[in-house]
C-alpha cells in the first residue's frame, strides 16, 4: 500500500467488538478514532433518528440517505481534513455500513446506494476494511441483556442477510478487505487484526 496516511474501517455485526478495537487500534497508530453514524455534531443529530425506537415510519430510501448525509458531513468535517493532514484516521463503521444493512439486509439496490455513497463520500473510500465476524450465538450473547435500538431489534433473518452481505463484500474485494474471526477473547482477536493491518498496510 501507498506510504501515507491510511484510512481503516471497522466494519461488522451489532456485538462484534468493533469499537473496541477501533479505538485500540488508533491509540495504538496515533490516528484519529471516529465512526459513522454520529462522528459529528450534525451526525449526532441524523443518528438519534436512525437508532430512535419511536422511529416506526422511516421509509427504507430514507434511512439510506440519512445515513449518506451523515456520510458527507462526516468527511467533510473529519475524515479528509485529517487524511490531508497527514494523520491516519480509523473510522468505526463507514460507507459499508450502508451496502450491507440498507442493501443486502432492507434490500435496496447495491449498486445504486454505492454510487449514491460515492458521490457522498467524494469517492474517498476507505483504503482497508477490517471485517470482524462474529457467529449468531456468540452475537446473542454479547448483546444478551443491553437495551436494543431500531436496528437490533430487527429480524434474525434481517441480520443474517447483512452478515452475508458483509461476507459477499469482503470475497469479492480481497485487496481491500480482511476478514477477521472475533469469536474469541478480545486480545485474541485484537492480536490478529494488528497482525493483519501490519502486513497489509506496513503500519
Ligand atoms: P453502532 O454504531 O452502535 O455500531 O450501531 C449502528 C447501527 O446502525 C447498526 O445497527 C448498523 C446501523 N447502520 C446502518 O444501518 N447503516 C449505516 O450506514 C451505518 C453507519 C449504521
Amino acid at each position: 500500500m501507498n506510504p501515507g496516511p491510511c484510512y481503516l474501517a471497522f466494519e461488522g455485526a451489532e456485538g462484534c467488538g468493533k469499537s473496541t478495537h477501533a479505538a485500540r487500534l488508533a491509540d495504538e497508530l496515533g490516528a484519529l478514532l471516529t465512526r459513522e453514524t454520529g462522528g459529528t455534531r450534525i451526525g449526532a443529530r441524523i443518528r438519534a433518528i436512525l437508532h430512535d425506537t419511536e422511529v416506526t415510519d422511516l421509509a427504507d430510501r430514507a434511512e439510506a440517505l440519512l445515513t449518506a448525509a451523515d456520510r458527507a458531513q462526516h468527511l467533510d468535517e473529519l475524515v479528509s481534513p485529517a487524511l490531508a493532514a497527514g494523520r491516519h484516521v480509523v473510522s468505526d463503521r463507514t460507507v459499508y455500513s450502508t451496502l450491507a444493512y440498507q442493501g443486502y439486509g432492507r434490500g435496496l439496490d447495491v449498486d445504486e446506494l454505492r454510487r449514491i455513497n460515492g458521490w457522498a463520500i467524494g469517492h474517498r473510500w476507505p483504503d482497508l476494511v477490517v471485517l470482524l465476524d462474529v457467529s449468531p450465538d456468540v452475537q446473542a450473547s454479547r448483546m444478551h441483556g443491553r437495551e436494543l435500538d431500531r436496528f437490533e431489534r430487527e429480524s434474525d433473518e434481517f441480520h443474517r442477510r447483512v452478515r452475508a452481505g458483509f461476507a459477499a463484500m469482503a470475497a469479492a474485494d480481497p485487496d481491500h478487505w480482511v476478514v477477521i474471526d472475533a469469536d474469541g477473547d478480545l486480545d485474541t482477536v485484537y492480536r490478529s487484526i494488528r497482525s493483519a493491518v501490519r502486513e497489509r498496510t506496513g503500519l
